[in-house]
């Protein structure tokens, strides 16, 4: 193992913001796979072997035998969110889970009661809690968030604590060069009370930050995705990752598209509806708050399909993205995907995908590993954009402002995850497929 990561030593603190179905979901896995009464199926930091070395000396071993993860046991929780019941009430509420599988960690849950939020009503019209900061302006609500952090650490005895955002998304906040490029002009519009231009999400950013917490962004929120947010990762010298969870029909995508690309066959049409019965789907029911995901799923095709560099195939190809709110449904989301493609002297074929999926079983291990991996990064000492996370996020960070262009294909992402973990564990980086 490196000399120069930290081991993962005393507990992690994991404060999520939104105590909804994702969240609720994550935390009663994690606290039922640590009685041993349920598995983390799909998260890689606890399944996942990367080859070490090669030829001879080749080895297969998982995350935390090559780099000191955290363990699952160190795990404190603590959350913000709008309403106020506690995990407990919320897993059952969600129903995303059976009873039976939430009853033998109720102890556990009850005790994890949501903070007050720092939430704004035009950022997410549907939701009527009340469980709610009164805040000045911006700047006092993020000073009002990195009490809670400091609060939250000297309560539960934790030195390092990761942010996650796992709340609604919120209305789309287009990028504002003169508010959202430098770090001055980004507190400075918070201390102006800003409200159009300083969403909610960033004020839990920044708070993160400051109080030396790496973030994460799990909606697609722009909240981090701005030069001055690089600016403040790079100053207090954390890691940040987003944005949006690649979950279910992105995660089909970002797989399939591969297949079409590398075959060099043609793309005259991908079009991928959804249907969604929870609280999810009826924030993304408001077009202000669906535009923001719109944004973050159309992004996966573009970069792996690229029209400049095969104008024969993928030319003018049509991409459709839509979220219907279907109450009957609930957390069980169905994503259906038609593709139209075309093969030899243009002839036309047709494939059809349709994933009937659970939204947040899908989320819960891509939260663990994405806060796993951020506490990593910060021994580590890698600060700034994560991109080797680009993996588990639908529209992954990149510097715009250089024309950086996102990794989105599948298994080019594979290779950058497993490159860094081999880095930080003081082994050679390399391109191999196994
Ligand atoms: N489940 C998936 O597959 C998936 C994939 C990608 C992204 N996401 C995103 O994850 C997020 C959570 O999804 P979910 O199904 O758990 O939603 P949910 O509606 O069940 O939970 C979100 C919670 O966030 C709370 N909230 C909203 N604004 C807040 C604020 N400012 N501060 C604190 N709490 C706030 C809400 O009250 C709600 O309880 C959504 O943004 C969703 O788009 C989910």
């Amino acid at each position: 193992m490196s000399n120069e990561v930290k081991k993962a030593e005393g507990k992690l603190g994991v404060m999520v913001v939104g105590l909804g179905a994702v969240t609720t979901t994550f935390m009663t896995g994690v606290l039922m796979a640590r009685k041993g009464l349920a598995k983390p199926v799909g998260a890689m930091t606890q399944y996942d072997k990367i080859r070490v070395g090669k030829g001879a000396d080749k080895k297969y071993l998982k995350y935390n035998e090559i780099v000191s993860i955290a363990d699952l046991n160190d795990i404190v929780f603590g959350a913000w969110d709008v309403y106020p019941a506690n995990a407990y009430d919320a897993a059952i509420n969600a129903a995303v889970l059976k009873e039976k599988d939430i009853n033998p960690v109720k102890d556990e849950l009850e005790k994890i009661v949501p903070l007050k939020a720092a939430f704004d009503k035009n950022y997410a019209k549907r939701l009527e809690g009340d469980n709610v900061k009164e805040c000045k302006d911006r700047w006092d609500m993020t000073e009002q968030l990195r009490e809670d952090i400091r609060n939250f650490k000297k309560e539960n005895g934790v030195d390092r604590v990761v942010v996650l955002w796992a709340a609604s998304t919120e209305v789309y906040v287009p990028i504002n060069e003169e508010v959202h490029y430098k770090l001055a002009d980004l507190e400075a519009a918070m201390k102006a009370n800003d409200v159009e231009n300083i969403a909610p999400s960033m004020c839990y950013a920044y708070a993160a930050l400051a109080e030396g917490a790496p973030f994460i962004m799990g909606a697609p929120n722009t909240t981090i995705d701005i030069p001055a947010m690089w600016e403040m990762a790079e100053k207090t010298k954390m890691p940040i990752a987003g944005k949006d969870f690649k979950t279910g029909q992105t995660l089909v995508k970002s797989g399939f598209a591969p297949i079409i690309g590398t075959r060099c066959l043609g793309l005259a049409g991908w079009f991928s509806t959804n249907i969604l019965g929870n609280r999810d789907g009826l924030v993304l029911d408001e077009p202000a708050n669906f535009r923001t995901k719109e944004v973050s799923k159309l992004s996966t095709l573009e970069s792996i399909l690229v029209p400049e560099n095969q104008p024969d195939l993928y030319t003018d190809y049509y991409h459709k993205v839509r979220i219907n709110y279907y109450p009957p449904r609930n957390d069980n989301k169905e994503g259906w995907d038609n593709i139209d493609i075309f093969g030899w002297m243009g002839y036309p074929m047709q494939i059809k995908i349709d994933f009937l999926c659970r939204d947040s079983i899908l989320a819960a291990p891509l939260c663990l590993d994405l806060v796993l991996l951020s506490d990593l990064a910060a021994r580590a000492g890698r600060y700034g954009t994560q991109r080797f996370l680009s993996f588990f996020l639908k529209s992954p960070q990149h510097d715009y402002t250089q024309n950086e262009v996102p990794v989105n294909h599948l298994f080019q992402q594979y290779v950058m995850l497993k490159n860094a973990i081999r880095e930080m564990g003081g082994y050679e980086a390399d391109e191999e497929i196994d």
